[in-house]
């Protein structure tokens, strides 16, 4: 794809950092010097305060501007200092430090360069089974993730496939070293995905956690690799999960299998990231006891306390897998005495390929109301990125990794004000085309909803690719993944008196999502199962209802594309959002009558505004 980043967020992305930056200082003052000077900005006196770490402080002092900061502060704050001048904002008061220390983006690459979920073209870093770059787009990179704030990045895919197990082998590891000494000037450091099985390509016969064997391997495994790279950051694990290998295979728990891995790695400071993305992926959709949502407190929340203190339990938001709408994962509120991330997506798997706009700022901004920022430790996100000329496929999916990072940040950030930032940093437009620009970008998740899967009508994707609708496609397949519509009603009963899904939350929570009169609409079917003459809240059917947001859906879908048209966006970014807003158009048109027919065939139920609605 020939999309040059025309502008991104950062005023001067098009100059490359020199390569001989070593500390984030240096870099520091290179967007300093440059970046003010093409702002028009007095250059800012750096003092390093090495006490700050991540933090950082702006001040004047004798009427000239000061951004002092600990190691990485000083460049967050330099960043800082430019996008406040860029934006015409106040600069920000007070020291800043960043509410989570771990900010991490996980990037499914594989080695052979392709990335699984993957929306913006091939891996920046990987290709032919190894690493392989372009120094200039990594600096970029680096550069782009610092200023949003993000301070790791686990280069490979959670699915260790044969070929990247080498990246943590003495092959592979000069190779890792020098791609981490790229991204160290950034504050960026390297995390690995690695493979429960790896100790048994060394004739190990075994990966049981409690075989010492395995322990001393991983042990000296450790230590070659922080030999090679001593600030890596740690391991991610997906383990006994959509057939990846873990303890489950030797009859031990996964404190057993994190813990073994932890003690491995705690002497170099590593932490151990351990994914609790764990459910039965062949279930018998016949099987109407197991109920997939349940499956990861099942797991965890008995092992809470069990995990040493270098691992932390990296939890998907929602407990089924990045739908367009799900309630918080129990699993967050359940394990007090586990340090605990929260797990986001970027990648817009469930949420439009990065072709439909989908802005999650104020998706993130929800999850408070269930789960409050304190409850987790750190967070995590499966990246966006790609080797398109713009990094992120759509020009507007870049927004949510700006906006990620400034979740990382401060999870309380409002959501319209980190939108408009982005929108005024990366355009400049003119204040009203400013203010559609953020109303589209704050409407898109609803839009989205609304002609997919309105009141939680989860899984009615295509199965595989994920895009596009397919109500019956999920429905009897070995996923786990069932809506149960027949023709009178739709949805899982979810309360105690259903699969019991609702008792996994604490009181206040369980009550208010057990009563469908008090139930969200937008999760009323995933907590209960209602028949299609239910009246809602509104006075309208369900029936009615899911027509009406179906149709409803595009129509605000075709309202924003008329805005897009008058938005003066420069080009190759105006006419690329164009021409995805047309495949946007023709999925949300597909999405509405697919949507429409299947539930108008089942219930035989016509729509009360006569709409034309395809049998
Ligand atoms: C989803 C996704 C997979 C991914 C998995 C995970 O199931 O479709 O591609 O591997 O999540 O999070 O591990």
């Amino acid at each position: 794809m020939n999309n040059p980043i025309h502008r991104a967020w950062l005023p001067h992305l098009d100059d490359d950092v020199p390569s001989d930056c070593a500390s984030c200082a240096d870099v520091a003052v290179f967007e300093l010097t440059l970046g003010c000077k093409r702002l028009n900005a007095s250059v800012p006196q750096l003092r390093p305060e090495p006490g700050l770490e991540e933090g950082y402080h702006i001040y004047e002092e004798g009427g000239k501007p000061v951004v002092a900061g600990g190691d990485t502060g000083i460049l967050y704050g330099a960043y800082a200092y430019m996008e406040a001048v860029k934006a015409r904002e106040p600069l920000p008061e007070g020291v800043r430090q960043p509410f989570y220390r771990l900010r991490m983006l996980n990037c499914w690459d594989n080695v052979d360069g392709s990335i699984e979920r993957g929306y913006s073209g091939r891996s920046l870093w990987f290709e032919g089974g190894g690493f392989h770059w372009n120094p200039r787009r990594i600096r970029q990179l680096g550069r782009m993730l610092a200023s949003a704030g993000v301070n790791v990045l686990c280069v490979n895919n959670v699915n260790v496939h044969a070929e990247a197990r080498k990246l943590i082998e003495d092959e592979g590891l000069p190779e890792l070293a020098r791609f981490a000494d790229v991204l160290r000037p950034f504050g960026v450091r390297l995390m690995v995905s690695v493979s429960f099985a790896q100790p048994m390509g060394h004739g190990i016969p075994t990966a049981d956690p409690l075989d010492p064997a395995v322990q001393r391997w991983w042990a000296e495994r450790a230590d070659a690799i922080w030999r090679a790279v001593p600030d890596l950051a740690g391991f991610l694990v997906k383990a006994d999960s959509e057939h990846q290998p873990g303890p489950f295979t030797y009859g031990r728990s996964h404190a057993d299998g994190a813990n073994m891995l932890a003690r491995a790695i705690a002497p170099h400071g590593g932490v151990l990231v351990w994914r609790a993305f764990v459910y039965n992926c062949l279930q018998d959709w016949r099987d109407t006891v197991t109920d997939r949502p349940m499956a990861a407190y099942q797991t965890y929340a008995p092992l809470d306390g069990q995990f040493d203190d270098n691992v932390i339990l990296q939890v998907k938001n929602g407990p089924f897998d990045f739908q367009v709408r799900e309630p918080v994962s129990p699993t967050l509120l359940a394990m007090p005495h586990t340090h605990l991330a929260l797990e986001v997506q970027l990648a817009q798997e469930y949420t439009g390929h990065q072709v439909d706009v989908y802005a999650m700022n104020p998706m993130w901004h929800e999850l408070a109301e269930d789960l409050p920022p304190e409850r987790v430790m750190a967070v995590a996100a499966v990246s966006n990125l790609g080797r398109d000329d713009n990094y992120t496929g759509h020009p507007f999916a870049a927004a949510n990794l700006y906006g990620y990072g400034k979740y990382a940040w401060d999870p309380r950030v409002e959501p319209e004000a980190v939108l408009r930032r982005w929108a005024r940093l990366t355009y400049a437009l003119p204040e009203a085309q400013e203010d559609a620009l953020v109303r589209l970008l704050m409407d898109s998740r609803d839009v989205y909803e609304q002609y997919t899967a309105p009141l939680s009508l989860c899984w009615m994707v295509n199965p595989g690719t994920h895009y596009g609708p397919s109500p019956w496609g999920y429905e009897f397949a070995l996923w786990g993944t069932y809506n149960r519509a027949d023709r009178d009603a739709v949805g899982i009963d979810r309360t105690a008196s259903g699969t019991g899904y609702a008792l996994q939350y604490p009181e206040a929570i369980r009550v208010k999502y057990e009563d469908p009169d008090t139930c969200p609409d937008k999760l009323l079917l995933f907590f209960h199962r209602l028949r299609y003459d239910y009246v809602m809240r509104d006075g309208r059917t369900l029936i009615q209802r899911i027509y009406d947001d179906h149709f409803e859906g595009v129509r605000a879908a075709e309202a924003m594309a008329e805005a897009l048209t008058r938005l003066d966006l420069p080009e190759p970014n105006r006419s690329e959002a164009v021409r995805r807003m047309d495949m946007q158009l023709q999925n949300a048109r597909e999405w509405r009558d697919v949507v429409n027919a299947f539930f108008h065939r089942l219930s035989g139920i016509d729509d009360a505004e006569g709409r034309k609605i395809y049998d």
